[in-house]
């Protein structure tokens, strides 16, 4: 099939690589010419482990293009919009500017039997409008939303196998017509029996965002039975890896620590409690705010700790900050609550170094005021305090007997729970961590 993708962030570019090795010819479209540039000549523009090998790999078969001018849409039947809705300033509400320029645009293109497939987060109601402009506008023309799951760091592997694919589809014989042409585009992942939910716009556009909603409040439950733990004297990795064996909660995003941050669930929870209030339905979404208020809780205490270890004040103190992205294995800084708990020790008087394996370039960018270093050694060096806040494996690997040679205190505060107590404690290191006791 011949596919066009509006939109090559991290979720378009994967996605228009991705439909070129399921056997498609592909175009991927953005208004924006050095991240054109970039993607043709087979680099990625942001970090991602696996992407740049299956970029270079399908733009060599000749079957991938990237372009700025959205006429090279026509003749495409599927178009699939990727564009960003972030959250609108100074409000929740996310904003819908980009997927209504890029339906507007496509309109132009758009020829009777084509498929818009929508793949960007949107709050619900969203797809229902949109289909009602295309099919005045281009009667003929179909739209279902599609959404898409990928997490950053996976986000090749989360395209070519998803755990589910989920539809919503225009009423009638229209939704048959769509789904068929959406089976079409993932033939290999449906062929392999991939759970597929077909469904209608409203609730395909809520799939995402319970989804995101439900993976915020888990990490939100553990950071508040971390608060708890604090308060007891209890161990919260204990707790988690205790709870996590029953198959009904599991263990996988139940690790306490600096909580979320990232490009989707912070200003997804948002969004949705914004859409719900517009609904009339706000009651529904109040426990939300609660799981943000928990989160964004985990970043002070984060800083209160790190206070705590340099005895009581933070003015003039060395401060190494390993980590800046919003994850492991990610150069995306966006929300990162590793560099929002940098800011903060800076703004109340210490000397913060802070390093990174991949954002550094990122964050130089958005935080000038901010001071870094290349390396995990080269920020630490005389530091009074290291905190780990992106579980990078090199941090997760570091030997503290050799790196103790480089800190002017041994003091280590492990914002992920991800460093073994026992080998930084009997290094000699004063080991803290969220939601655990003093080693
Ligand atoms: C998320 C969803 O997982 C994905 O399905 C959706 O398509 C987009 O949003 P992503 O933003 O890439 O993906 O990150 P994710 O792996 O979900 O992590 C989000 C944040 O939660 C990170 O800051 C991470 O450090 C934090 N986290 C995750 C925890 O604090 N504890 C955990 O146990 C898991």
């Amino acid at each position: 099939m011949r596919i066009s993708v509006i939109g090559c962030g991290y979720l378009g570019a994967v996605h228009a690589a991705s439909m070129v090795e399921l056997g498609h010819d592909v175009v991927g479209i953005d208004v924006d010419e050095p991240k054109i540039a970039t993607l043709r000549d087979a680099r990625a523009p942001f970090y991602e482990p696996g992407f740049e090998e299956l970029l270079g790999r399908n733009l060599r078969t000749g079957r991938l293009q990237f372009t700025t001018d959205m006429s090279e849409a026509a003749g495409a039947q599927v178009h699939f919009v990727c564009v960003g809705t972030p959250q609108k300033r100074g409000e929740y509400a996310a904003d819908l500017r980009y997927v209504e320029a890029a339906t507007e645009s496509l309109l132009q293109v758009l020829q009777p039997g084509d498929l818009v497939a929508g793949k960007s987060t949107v709050p619900v109601g969203t797809a229902a409008r949109l289909a009602e402009t295309v099919g005045e506008k281009v009667p003929g023309a179909l739209l279902a939303w599609n959404p898409e799951f990928l997490r950053e760091g996976f986000a090749v592997q989360d395209t070519l196998h998803p755990d589910r694919l989920v539809y919503g589809l225009p009423a009638d014989g229209d939704g048959e017509v769509a789904e068929r042409m959406l089976d079409e585009v993932y033939a290999p992942i449906v062929e392999r029996g991939t759970p597929k939910v077909t469904t209608d716009y409203a609730t395909a556009e809520m799939v995402k965002t319970a989804a995101n909603s439900f993976l915020a409040t888990k990490i939100s439950f553990i950071n508040a039975m971390a608060e708890l733990c604090e308060a007891t004297g209890a161990d919260v990795k204990q707790l988690a890896d205790a709870i996590g064996y029953d198959d009904r909660i599991g263990r996988k995003f139940l690790n306490a620590g600096l909580g979320f941050g990232g490009g989707c669930l912070p200003k997804d929870i948002r969004a949705f409690m914004a859409r719900a209030g517009e609904l009339g339905a706000d009651q529904a979404l109040t426990f939300l705010r609660e799981v943000d208020n928990i989160n964004m809780r985990r970043r002070i205490r984060m800083v209160e700790l790190a206070r705590e270890v340099c005895d009581g004040s933070l003015l003039g103190k060395r401060v190494a900050v390993l980590g800046a992205a919003f994850k492991p294995d990610s150069d995306d800084i966006r929300d990162s609550p590793a560099l929002n708990v940098a800011a903060q020790l800076q703004l109340q008087g210490a000397v913060v170094r802070v390093t990174d394996p991949a954002a550094l370039q990122n964050s130089r960018r958005q935080w000038p005021q901010l001071d870094y270093a290349e390396t995990a050694e080269e920020a630490a060096e005389r530091a009074d305090a290291v905190l780990v806040l992106t579980e990078w494996k090199q941090y997760r690997e570091l030997d503290p007997v050799a790196f103790g040679g480089v800190v002017a205190q041994k003091r280590v505060l492990d914002g992920r729970n991800a460093l073994s107590r026992t080998a930084w404690t009997e290094a000699g290191w004063t080991y803290r961590a969220l939601g655990r006791r003093a080693g």
